[in-house]
């Protein structure tokens, strides 16, 4: 077990090194890679950071090197990097071809996936690619960036998460390192956790489209159980944290962060009321809904906190929800 994971440790490492190579000293490389990396603003210094790479629009550019090395089929295909099909007489063929590439890092920096970004964006493939899962990569208990944004998190005790791997690497270039990306699916306990052994503060910097606040409506409950404070800020419609940092600079930036915070209960009550409208039987569900969180929270002045506020966004008696928080409160413990 522990030989299986390392052996792809090891080819992993390769694979990033290739991606790299490929991106600086290959024409193609240069010429597709690089200037779309320059174009986005990049600069070398968090290219390098993140060890941004290309993949060669060539059916097995990356296969054939890795086998030449001696490393075996079975291992690549193992790490995700080569496609086999049932049956082929080939070796296979890359996984990830003509596209740019963001290696992924586990907390201890060891490459373990890669997401590889389309070019230019059309709808007959997917904008990005990603690595499957694999005896070493869990995609619901990573979060991209969180090796490079660690000791910026434990530093400022407070940790921003965006959906993107362009958010991260952007903010970074504007000074903001304690960043990390879920990689736009919603949020999982481990990646919460995984936050939680860093800082117990998170401010959700999600897209300004209606996906965004949806996916992040989904995780709040999740992150209330795990008692960490969480805060929101909504961008712009069509706007996320990599183009509006480009758009305003950093400072306007901090600026906005600072004085669009919202903390997430009041952020989901306040999105829920404005859904209900004035009809008195879904206004009667977001009551339920928002108590619903608040007991989820584990500290109790901190629950107490809530009742109060949200009592009053909703226009209910504050004791009404004590009382209906306390019915479920019983019921789950
Ligand atoms: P977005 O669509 O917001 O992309 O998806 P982005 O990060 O802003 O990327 P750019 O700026 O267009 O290059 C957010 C995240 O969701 C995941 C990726 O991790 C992406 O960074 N995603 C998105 C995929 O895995 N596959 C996709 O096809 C799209
Ligand atoms: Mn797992
Ligand atoms: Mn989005
Ligand atoms: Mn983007
Ligand atoms: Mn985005």
């Amino acid at each position: 077990r522990q030989n299986a994971r390392e052996s792809l440790y090891i080819i992993l490492n390769f694979a990033k090194n290739h991606y790299q190579h490929q991106l600086y000293n290959t024409e193609e490389g240069q010429a597709v890679g690089l200037s779309y990396f320059q174009e986005r603003g990049f600069s070398e210094g968090v290219r390098k950071k993140f060890e941004l790479g290309y993949s060669l629009d060539n059916w097995d550019a990356f296969t054939r090197e890795a086998l030449e090395k001696g490393y075996s089929a079975e291992v690549l295909e193992k790490a995700g990097l080569l496609i086999h099909k049932e049956g082929s007489k080939t070796a296979g063929y890359d996984r990830f071809r003509g596209r740019v590439i963001f290696p992924i890092h586990n907390v201890a920096g060891k490459t373990i996936a890669f997401g590889a970004r389309i070019l230019k964006t059309d709808k007959s493939q997917p904008k990005y690619l990603n690595s499957p899962e694999t005896e070493v990569y869990h995609k619901s208990d990573i979060l991209y960036g969180i090796f490079q944004a660690k000791n910026a998190i434990r530093q400022q005790e407070h940790c921003y998460l965006v959906e993107g791997y362009t958010d991260v690497i952007s903010l970074h270039q504007a000074g903001i390192e304690n960043v990390v990306a879920s990689s736009g699916t919603s949020l999982t306990v481990e990646q919460i956790r995984l936050i939680a052994r860093f800082t117990p503060n998170i401010t959700i910097l999600y897209d300004g489209d209606i996906a965004g606040i949806k996916a992040a409506l989904r995780g709040l409950d999740l992150v209330l159980e795990e008692g960490l404070n969480v805060n929101i800020v909504l961008f712009p419609d069509g706007d996320d944290p990599d183009s509006y940092v480009r758009k305003v600079g950093a400072e306007a930036f901090k600026n906005y962060i600072k004085v669009s915070a919202q903390d997430f209960i009041t952020f989901k009550t306040q999105t829920l009321l404005q859904d209900a409208g004035n009809d008195p039987f879904r206004l009667a569900a977001v009551i339920g809904e928002v108590v619903n969180s608040i007991v989820k929270i584990p500290d109790a002045i901190k629950r107490q906190v809530f009742f109060h506020r949200t009592a009053e966004m909703m226009k209910v008696d504050e004791q009404m929800l004590i009382s209906e928080g306390n019915k479920l409160l019983r019921k789950l413990h």
